[in-house]
């Protein structure tokens, strides 16, 4: 507002200085117009009275000229007249001729022209004729008019226009600043509006239309703030598909984005009935497939499923989601060979217990690492195959891929490579016992962006760098520089979508407990809790077993009252780890039930199939306690999803200290899964807690869960990418090639 009184304290001061200009003009212009009036009127008296003054001369008698100039200066403008002889000398004048007019005066005006005097107070216009007898020139006529009348309208006429000026000034002045505060005062408050919504991240895109169409440039400007605020501290904003696709259109115009993983997110399987459909039990496929559904693009993956080859195009391509195709999928096909030993070997029985340290022994097979770098090829030439541009954005996903970011960078050297490491990075010492560790941390320092879920993840990766490969580590700007090339070092914690698409499909929490209870046969007063996940050793399903025999033993009142499901997808069967894992829960599962059970009631049920993204929510809006004991875990998204499953607000979380869920997710129980008393203790605590708890607890929960979801895990990336692409956009243009010189 101050400065819309500067404007119009601005506006009003031109107005101000233009009307002088025009009042000056205005009194020049009158001034001249009456000396040339009185130049006129001085000729035709001249005219006029020639030839009587002439006649009056030769008469020699003065009575005539005298009698002749006092009739001449009755005229009211004219104040004398005089005559001037041969010699310089005034020889006839009228009574009105000032004393101290001579002459020499009359001869200046003879010299120059006409001229005005100021004489005896009054303004006086001077103009000089010769008089011309038969013989030749006699003299010269000297006729004085007083201008002084002239003077006085000029000022006159001056007065009334600034009076009038000064009118329509103030009258237009009024007017305008109504205008402003009619019409800009709404927009003023628009643009205030919008400001404080995209500092808060609510409703931006709405309140930016009240800006109207004068507000063009500044709506790109708050949209940019809105999102690059979010790159700074990701709390801004609220994230959508839309905020997403909003990042890719105006950070990203035009990119192509590639995305690579092994895990595909659509599976065709023969079934008795033809080809079943199957989406799989994956962390990272229920984290990435909504938002390839948001920005499109392709998604790169191992085609696992035995009827997967039957559903691509010649190009080893089809169009997904089957009911809303959005992205493309590309398969990469395997050997069975190549599957064990890059699949099975390496990254599951090597790098999977090694990361995850979870006291399963790592097995690292030189043959195993002979098929990871083979598939590793196979996948960069699959993304230089796809690539349309030289330069689109690469994101890869998981410990498969660790060769892959250096051999894509060096088939597109202008790429944009984003790698997520979906699982814990251990401590240096750990990932010391890795023999191929310099080659897979160079493979890695290929991307221009490295992704973990926690910020100890990354101090981890960091510190395992500085360990075993020579390059220069910027602690400052989390990044590492080898062989002259910059990779940044960067916390993502992934999350899921919000809110998730299998919850519309949900019947009211009450019917979806009534349909659960009833298919368990569960008896009213029994007490429901789920653990739901794939059939990993780190996820600490035999401990959570051992933590429930320890609660049901100290705390015998809810014998007959307490059952536990433990959903179970099979996973990596192959392995002898997840054999034996199975076996071990199972053989627990017999003893727990056999030890506590009676023929109507047994605390645990197994169930190990896989199961759908349905099933699992209604699972978790009929239980009462969900148990998420990993062992240790990147973040874990059962947890989030079990939140998002509880619109009711109720339900309790129990959840291990070593996922990295429990960073973001401190109103759960928080516990140590590897203390069995510990655990049970919590799910005491867990029954006992009052709803109003339960609910304050869910809510706060849910609320981080909403705001840190899936699209914001992207969209940081995407965000930090387009940063990474406009500050060497900058530098190209600058020649300069110094890395480290920025930050993201
Ligand atoms: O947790 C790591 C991870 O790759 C997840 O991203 C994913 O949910 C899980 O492992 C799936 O494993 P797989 O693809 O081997 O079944």
């Amino acid at each position: 507002m101050r400065k819309l009184v500067i404007y119009g304290g601005a506006f009003l001061l031109t107005v101000a200085c233009a009307a002088l200009v025009v009042v000056l003009l205005a009194s020049t212009f009158l001034g001249q117009w009456a000396r040339r009036d009185v130049e006129l009127r001085s000729r035709l008296i001249f005219n006029s009275i020639h030839d009587s003054l002439n006649l009056a001369l030769q008469s020699g008698a003065p009575g005539n000229v005298v009698g002749l100039f006092e009739r001449v200066s009755q005229d009211d403008r004219m104040l004398a007249i005089g005559y001037c002889d041969a010699s310089g000398s005034m020889r006839y004048l009228s009574k009105t001729m000032p004393k101290d007019f001579s002459c020499a005066e009359a001869e200046r005006a003879q010299r120059q022209g006409p001229f005005t005097e100021d004489i005896d107070g009054r303004h006086i216009h001077v103009a000089v004729f010769p008089v011309t007898g038969a013989g030749g020139a006699t003299g010269n006529l000297v006729l004085l008019h007083d201008l002084t009348y002239a003077q006085k309208r000029v000022a006159r006429a001056e007065t009334y226009l600034a009076i009038i000026l000064g009118i329509i000034i103030l009258v237009s002045g009024a007017l305008a600043t109504a205008v402003i505060v009619l019409s800009i005062g709404g927009w003023v408050r628009g643009l205030r509006q919008s400001i404080v919504n995209v500092q808060s991240g609510h409703d931006v895109e709405r309140t930016m239309k009240t800006l109207g169409p004068l507000g063009e440039e500044l709506r790109d400007v708050l949209r940019q703030m809105a999102l690059s605020g979010n790159a700074i501290d990701g709390e801004r904003v609220s994230w959508t598909t839309d905020t997403l696709r909003q990042v890719m259109t105006e950070n990203l115009p035009g990119a192509e984005v590639l995305v690579v993983s092994n895990r595909e997110p659509y599976i065709h399987n023969h079934a008795e009935d033809g080809v079943d459909l199957q989406i799989p039990a994956s962390g990272l496929v229920s984290a990435l497939e909504p938002v390839m559904r948001a920005c499109g693009g392709t998604w790169i993956a191992h085609g696992s499923g035995d009827a997967d080859r039957e559903t691509v195009d010649k190009d080893d391509r089809l169009l997904v989601p089957p009911s809303d195709p959005s992205y493309t999928l590309r398969r990469v096909w395997l050997t069975d060979e190549e599957q064990d030993g890059y699949y099975y070997g390496l990254a599951n029985e090597g790098l999977w217990p090694l990361c995850h340290i979870a006291f399963v022994q790592p097995n690292f097979r030189e043959s195993d690492w002979q098929a990871y770098k083979t598939v590793n090829e196979r996948f960069a030439d699959a993304v230089a195959r796809e690539a349309e541009s030289d330069a689109p954005i690469v994101l890869i996903q998981d410990y498969h891929f660790g060769l892959l970011p250096r051999m894509v960078r060096e088939r597109l050297p202008n790429a944009t490579i984003i790698t997520f490491w979906h699982i814990p990075w251990p401590n240096s010492e750990t990932f010391g016992i890795f023999p191929w560790k310099e080659e897979i941390i160079d493979g890695l320092l290929g991307s221009s962006i490295l992704g973990f879920h926690t910020q100890f993840h990354c101090n981890n990766f960091l510190e395992t760098v500085d360990r075993f490969v020579e390059s220069r580590i910027d602690r400052e700007a989390a990044s590492v520089t080898l062989r002259g090339e910059e990779t940044f070092i960067r916390p993502y914690p992934i999350s899921i979508e919000w809110p998730p698409a299998a919850l519309a499909r949900q019947a009211p929490v009450p019917d979806c407990r009534a349909n659960v209870r009833r298919r368990l046969r569960l008896a009213p007063d029994v007490k429901l809790a789920v653990g739901i996940e794939r059939f990993d050793y780190t996820k600490g399903i035999v401990d959570r077993m051992q933590a429930i025999d320890s609660f049901l033993a100290n705390h015998p009142e809810w014998l007959g009252r307490f059952v536990f499901v433990q959903a179970a997808a099979p996973s990596r069967s192959k392995l002898p780890a997840y054999r034996h894992l199975q076996e071990e829960a199972e053989r627990l599962t017999r003893e727990v039930n056999a030890k506590y059970g009676t023929p109507d009631w047994q605390p645990i049920r197994l169930v190990v199939r896989h199961h759908g993204p349905d099933e699992v929510f209604e699972l978790f809006r009929a239980a009462d306690i969900c148990l998420v004991s990993s062992l240790h875990d990147g973040m874990n998204l059962v947890a989030k999803e079990f939140i998002a499953a509880r619109d009711d607000e109720e339900g309790v979380l129990i959840l291990s200290n070593f996922a990295g869920a429990a960073r973001e997710l401190s109103e759960a129980i928080i516990g140590n899964p590897y203390d069995p008393h510990a655990m049970g203790e919590a799910i005491q605590r867990a029954l006992d807690m009052p709803v109003a708890e339960q609910r304050e607890r869910m809510r706060l929960m849910r609320e981080q869960v909403s705001s840190r979801n899936v699209y914001r895990w992207a969209g940081r990336m995407l965000v930090n990418a387009s940063q990474l692409r406009k500050r060497q956009h900058l530098l190209s243009l600058t020649e300069s090639s110094e890395p480290g010189g920025y930050s993201i």
